[in-house]
């Protein structure tokens, strides 16, 4: 199938069947057949892939694949897959889209794919010495660095530079922390700076006469730093009963709440992270060191705050900023081993890590408005009951239209429980379930 990637704005498509849902997808990205059958769970991971993948493995587990539509980032329009078992996710951050895209859509920027391996050296007897020591073979360090993965050094990734840090004060007495900064251009690059952190450890022990213990990457890639901002005209977030100027400053607030209050903020940080994470998962990467390094990030200054931020400007416009480090990549881990992540990543239709952790920002900073503006207005329960009443609807036996009439039946009834939806597929001519 030849691409036909267009818009992302489809309207009603969530009104569609899976189905047709998928065929559109499949034409907007070019899927073949093989592609196709494993979006659909025909194809796709099977045991034996598995088994080669993680250790004592007994079977695979799958989750729902969705796809949030309407993002306009930096003028290019992407379909974004998100693999995630929690309702209204897609759906809201679909709807925060279509919101910023009204005002021209994410505009984004990142830093080069640099990141943090550290090397813990003990057993000095002056950490500052041995800082001087580490330095003074800097460009040997850096130099070996290189040797270690000759595919990003030729690729113009390779090691960028060297920190010391001396910790005077820790349950173990003083030791001297060494940073390797290193390029590892499209890969997370886990397994790379790891291999150089090793390799540099034994001259790293000569230099200094000490004892290197740890040779590991940090998660709190700050090097690796990618940004989303957005703009919403106010009236776009008019509702029935609040004016745009009422919504935009609920919005405000409720940010203002996460930014002054921990408790608040590791609420809304997780609704960032619904989002973030839910395209992780779809294209392969590593969730747990995006989450690792996007909460360090957001207890930077000592008070664990925000990730986002929301203001009105001169004009009355909603605006939005999202900074994290973002280590994820196109090439290597799962991204192109797991069949379904290779699908995911032809929807999502990105040529860099760097394009990818922009996109993955720009995702968070959607899927936090979504939450606040709903919470600001209605609140999250209403969507939420709808949905949870869809799926009782279902697993009462509905199914076609029916679903949708059990579903406004026990919304009009204020009644969402399974025995009731089970009476109304009887009342309503379906066959419910036992
Ligand atoms: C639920 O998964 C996420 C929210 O709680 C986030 C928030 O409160 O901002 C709705």
């Amino acid at each position: 199938m030849t691409e036909k990637r267009g818009t992302s704005r489809l309207t009603g498509f969530y009104k569609r069947t899976l189905a047709e849902r998928a065929a559109l997808v499949g034409q907007w990205a070019g899927l073949d057949t093989l592609d196709q059958a494993t979006l659909l769970g025909m194809a796709g991971l099977n045991a034996t892939q598995a088994d080669q993948m993680i250790e004592n493995v007994i079977g695979i587990y799958a989750l729902p694949l969705g796809v949030a539509t309407n993002f306009l980032i930096n003028g290019r329009d992407y379909l974004i897959p998100m693999v995630v078992e929690e309702p209204s996710i897609v759906a809201g951050v679909s709807l925060a889209a279509r919101l910023i895209r009204a005002g021209g859509g994410f505009v984004t920027s990142s830093d080069d794919p640099v990141m943090i391996g550290q090397i813990q050296v003990l057993d000095v007897p002056d950490v500052y010495i041995a800082a001087g020591q580490v330095m003074a073979i800097k460009d040997r360090l850096l130099e070996e660095a290189n040797c270690c993965d000759l595919t990003i050094t030729n690729l113009g990734g390779g090691a960028r530079g060297l920190e010391v840090r001396p910790l005077l004060d820790t349950p173990a007495g003083p030791m001297l922390i060494v940073h390797l900064l290193l390029d590892v251009r499209d890969a997370m690059g886990a397994n790379t700076i790891n291999t150089a952190c090793e390799k540099l450890a034994p001259m790293i022990e000569e230099a200094t006469g000490g004892r290197v213990n740890l040779r590991i990457l940090s998660n709190l890639a700050d090097h690796r730093l990618a940004t989303a901002e957005c703009i919403i005209p106010a009236d776009q977030l008019a509702t029935e009963d609040l004016s745009g100027a009422d919504v935009v400053r609920g919005i405000v607030e409720a940010y203002a709440f996460a930014a002054a209050d921990p408790y608040r903020a590791a609420t809304h940080n997780k609704g960032v992270m619904n989002g973030m994470d839910a395209v992780c998962i779809a294209t392969g990467n590593d969730w747990r060191a995006l989450e690792a390094g996007a909460h360090a990030y957001a207890a930077r200054s000592g008070h664990y705050t925000s990730m986002t931020q929301w203001w009105a400007d001169d004009e009355g416009n909603l605006r939005g900023k999202l900074t994290l480090p973002v280590a994820v990549g196109t090439v290597g881990g799962a991204t192109r081993v797991h069949p379904t992540a290779k699908v995911a990543m032809k929807i999502l239709g990105v040529q860099s890590a760097r394009e990818l952790a922009e996109v993955l920002v720009s995702v968070g900073l959607a899927q936090n408005l979504a939450a606040i503006r709903a919470l600001a207005t209605t609140g999250i329960q209403a969507g939420h009951m709808r949905l949870h009443a869809r799926q009782m609807a279902v697993a009462a036996g509905a199914s076609g239209d029916l679903i949708q009439r059990v579903v406004d039946a026990m919304i009009a009834e204020g009644a969402i429980r399974l025995d009731r939806a089970r009476e109304l597929v009887q009342q309503m001519g379906g066959r419910a379930s036992e």
